[in-house]
């Protein structure tokens, strides 16, 4: 899979570098850029933004600028994902759907946005007729100071999905029931006892039938409780 992320704070994404995502690139898996947005700027002040039509409070990101870099990005295919608090609430399910995808490219937005044209210009149908989507995508309902981390959200939960790329491929199995409602049971491992604390004795019996009944009705109980 490839994957460019566009942002005016190209630093802010140096996670992606690391641990699990970086072996991952180092295996062949994932190949993973990170662009600065203001090299697309002309002007001295290499500016981003301006203020918006109909006024009212902050800046919106110039979509000349966003166009140029995302020119030179785009590819047939692609899967241009725009990061905004107003976007699609991001779920399990489609990291799902986008794991199976080569190419995803993702525009972080700062100040009040991006001009909505750039999404309304990738989303004609010379772009859809070359396989091109846009999405927008939001990683929950609060408000960040721009896309970045939601990005490295996004980015995290789709390539760990990607075969090869996590240790242990039993893990995505089980976890996978949890895109269907179902959350997770409570682990324990040893000591048995830890300060007066005891492990449920069900786990300790080698009964697996009953282990997996308590694990459900943990499961059930405690999403009750987090509801
Ligand atoms: Cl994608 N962007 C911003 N700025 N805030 C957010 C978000 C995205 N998702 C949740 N809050």
């Amino acid at each position: 899979m490839k994957i460019d992320v566009i942002s005016i704070f190209p630093e802010y994404l140096a996670p992606l570098e690391l641990s699990l995502l970086g072996k991952a690139q180092d295996k062949g898996l994932l190949e993973i850029s990170v662009h600065d947005l203001r090299a697309h700027t002309s002007d001295n002040h290499h500016s981003v933004d301006d203020t918006p039509y109909g006024g009212g409070a902050g800046m919106v990101m110039k979509a000349q600028i966003w166009g140029d870099a995302l020119d030179t990005l785009i590819t047939d295919g692609c899967d241009l994902i725009i990061l905004t608090p107003g976007g699609k609430r991001f779920n399990q399910r489609m990291a799902e759907e986008l794991s199976t995808k080569s190419h995803l490219l993702f525009a972080c937005g700062r100040y009040e946005g991006i001009d909505d044209r750039v999404r309304q210009h990738y989303s004609t149908t010379s772009y859809s007729e070359r396989g091109i989507r846009v999405h927008e995508i939001s990683i929950g309902d609060y408000v960040l100071g721009g896309g970045e981390v939601a990005s490295m959200v996004i980015i995290e939960a789709v390539t760990r999905l990607i075969p090869g790329v996590l240790g242990n491929p039993e893990s995505i199995v089980e976890e996978s029931h949890m895109s269907e409602g179902f959350v997770e049971y409570p682990s324990f491992t040893k000591p048995a006892n830890w300060r007066e604390l005891e492990v449920p004795e069900v786990l300790l019996s080698g009964n697996h039938a009953a282990i997996a009944k308590w694990r459900s009705e943990a499961a059930h109980k405690r999403a009750q409780e987090n509801l």
